[in-house]
């Protein structure tokens, strides 16, 4: 028999490459998740375009629309729950969400980040690490807190800067880990493989890819 899938859905504010990372490994036979609901905070984007091409239910919630980040925050819960979602997937969504997201989503949120955090949280991470100087960067896959970018790290993945590198050829080589970094942690945490303690996620199950 087989097992129902659990209900995510996945918030985007552009390419939504990382949403169409999941709605592949969504279609694999043995996926144990099922996106129920694509959310953008602005309409126009092909995050969006991806999900209708896909048979997703999408809802815009613009940010303009609301007065406080509070209004906005519940408004996206609301929805979420609306259409049956257990937890949120922020897949490149470029805005804080209020605490009252993690009191809605008790440790149900996850967020893909650019860079090995705790370095180079923020909007900029990519150009932030290359500005820096950094000889290593990477991806970081976290449960989402009240404080950005801070979560305990579900999974991290390093890679190295080169030398000619740009902001667009490094985000490149960082968005190919972050397709499967993403959809794995989603997965295992799907699949109840992960425990958090207090900063720490245990795995209950070793990784099996993308080993170094
Ligand atoms: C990703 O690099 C993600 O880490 C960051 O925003 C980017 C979104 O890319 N938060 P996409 O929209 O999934 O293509």
């Amino acid at each position: 028999m087989k097992n129902i899938p659990f209900p995510i859905a996945v918030l985007v504010s552009g390419g939504g490459s990382n949403l169409q990372a999941l709605i592949d490994a969504a279609r694999t036979e043995a996926c144990p998740y099922e996106i129920v609901l694509v959310i953008s905070d602005r309409p126009g984007v092909q995050g969006l375009d991806r999900a209708v091409d896909a048979g997703l239910c999408t809802e815009i919630v613009e940010w303009a629309e609301y007065d406080s980040r509070e209004a906005f925050t519940a408004a996206i819960c609301s929805v979420a729950h609306r259409h049956g979602a257990r937890a949120m997937i922020l897949a490149g969504f470029m805005r804080i969400l209020d605490r009252i997201a993690m009191e809605r989503f008790p440790d149900a949120i996850i967020n893909v980040h650019p860079s090995l955090l705790p370095s180079f949280p923020g909007a900029r991470g990519v150009e932030d690490a290359l500005e820096y100087g950094v000889r290593i960067t990477g991806v970081t896959v976290h449960f989402v807190e009240e404080q950005v970018d801070c979560g305990p790290i579900i999974s991290q993945r390093a890679i190295e800067v080169y030398p000619d590198d740009d902001a667009e050829t490094l985000h490149a080589r960082i968005q190919k880990i972050e397709h499967w970094l993403l959809p794995e942690a989603v997965e295992a945490f799907v699949r109840g493989n992960l425990r958090v303690e207090k900063r720490h996620v245990r795995w209950r199950q070793p990784l099996t890819k993308g080993e170094i």
